[in-house]
């Protein structure tokens, strides 16, 4: 739990530039010093010199969440009275964020109770609605940290089915109206994309609509979330040193339904539609083979080169749905896409992909807001070329190169124009506990929060 307000407990937490603390000095960013006062104690956090990016900010808070919990302190009060003269309001985002974080843990089995904590924000009278942004924002971690269970859940814990019903279950109580298409249902739409990959599990794919409309009549956006519960790479299969990982293949998935949960628990005034295909990508005696040709929704023919670039297909669909039935005027998607992605960026950042300028400007607010790193792709109309196939409209696999924007590209055939945003994750969805202070083990739930604030506008 977070508060604004009162003191609780007798421990706190005082973030300190260099030389404000006698006997801790360092300078250092994310020092860490603890001293006994009084029945309590204090542990101080250096924050360096300089703040440079949003992110350092909140890896101040969860380095203290994180101290804190390595001393079994679990209620403490933070004081932000100096952090909001210097950073505005807006701080009390990264103390929320980075504080909730830092606390995460990741589900084990058999299955732990997760620890309480009690954390109260004091000094705030400055912030207006310091109690209100503080709640808003802890709804946008308790999205970051169902993306990261979800993540996290191995793919035996989570077939199609069982990540559809758990997405129905976090969106419990909140307006948010949640449709299922299973195969006859996606079989009638045409979905050939979705029903390929998915043909080749025993476990069936499906396609998940959550539909938050607070605002009837008014423009709805679209967002689409890659969500392959397992990824062998099917009969072009993966080798076993490229197989870690492969249950998380639903990240994007996961971070959609993660951003639509805290945008209903914080009742945004916008509206959102979110499409999730879910399937298995593995071998089946029928299941899709190189060379063969499909037919995704609105009639667009795919040859398939490589049964391992799966994804698209499945996007092609669930942008498809989203344009042509559900009526959205503008699309993103987001989903670990390309190794290619990773060769770019490595896990420094995600690439994003675009053809309209308003929308991305848009977007870069919002990334700014949520400290998340995006990093912008260009693309040419060449590109559009090396999907062309020789004997269907387009191919799964580029024919020269470009492998992450080619992949963009591919979806892009499905958006009807409207405007549109490619994000792809593959770097970023998973990280270990030593890259960003408010990582832990596994999933990231990245993706989440700049949705959030891209859709709250
Ligand atoms: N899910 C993978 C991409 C991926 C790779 C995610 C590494 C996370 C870490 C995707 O389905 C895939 O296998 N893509 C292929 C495409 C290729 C066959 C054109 C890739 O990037 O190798
Ligand atoms: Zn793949
Ligand atoms: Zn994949």
């Amino acid at each position: 739990m977070l508060k604004s307000g009162t003191e609780i407990g007798k421990n706190r937490i005082e973030f300190v530039r260099p030389g404000e603390q006698k006997g801790f000095c360092s300078g250092e960013y994310l020092s860490c010093h603890i001293e006994a006062q009084g029945e309590g104690a204090v542990l101080y956090v250096g924050m360096g010199k300089k703040i440079q990016e949003r992110n350092m900010l909140q890896e101040i808070f969860a380095t203290a969440a994180k101290s804190m919990k390595s001393y079994k302190i679990r209620e403490f009060s933070c004081d932000m009275k100096k952090l909001i003269k210097e950073f505005g309001a807006n701080v009390l985002t990264d103390a929320a964020l980075g504080l909730s974080l830092g606390f995460y843990e990741p589900e084990r089995f058999p299955r732990k109770e997760k620890e309480s904590w009690c954390i109260s924000l004091t000094g705030t009278e400055e912030a207006a609605d310091a109690e209100k942004l503080i709640l808003e924002t802890y709804r946008v971690a308790e999205g970051i940290m169902f993306a990261r269970d979800m993540v996290n859940r191995p793919a035996n814990m989570l077939r199609p089915y069982d990540f559809a019903a758990a997405i129905r279950e976090q969106m419990e109580g909140l307006p948010v109206e949640v449709e299922l298409l299973g195969r006859e249902e996606l079989e009638e739409k045409g979905m050939g994309g979705i029903l390929s990959v998915g043909g080749s599990s025993a476990f069936p794919p499906c396609l998940l609509l959550l539909r938050y409309i607070p605002d009837p009549g008014a423009p709805v956006i679209g967002l689409a979330g890659k969500g392959v519960t397992l990824d062998t790479g099917g009969y072009c299969l993966k080798n076993a040193d490229s197989m870690g990982g492969i249950k998380g293949d639903m990240a994007g998935g996961a971070a959609v339904a993660g951003a639509v949960y805290a945008m209903a628990a914080n009742r945004i005034q916008r509206n959102v539609t979110a499409a999730i295909p879910m399937a298995e990508n593995r071998i089946a005696p029928d299941s899709s083979i190189p060379g063969d040709v499909i037919t995704c929704c609105g009639g667009t023919t795919v040859e398939i080169l490589n049964t391992d670039a799966e994804g698209r297909l499945l996007l092609a669909d669930a942008v498809s749905c989203l344009v042509r039935d559900e009526g959205v005027e503008r699309v993103l998607d987001i989903a670990t896409l390309t190794g290619a992605v990773c060769t770019m960026f490595g896990n420094c950042a995600a690439g994003a992909i675009t053809d309209n300028e308003e929308f991305y400007h848009a977007f870069v607010c919002a990334a700014e807001r949520s400290g998340e790193r995006f990093a912008r792709i260009p693309w040419f109309r060449e590109q559009e070329d090396m999907i062309k196939s020789t004997i269907a409209d387009i191919r799964n696999t580029s024919a020269d190169g470009c492998g992450t924007i080619t992949a963009g590209l591919f979806i892009r055939r499905f958006t009807e124009k409207k405007p549109w945003i490619h994000l792809d994750i593959a770097g970023m969805a998973s990280g270990g506990p030593g890259k960003f202070a408010y990582y832990a083990d596994g999933g990231t739930g990245f993706g989440v929060s700049t949705m959030y604030y891209l859709c709250k506008g």
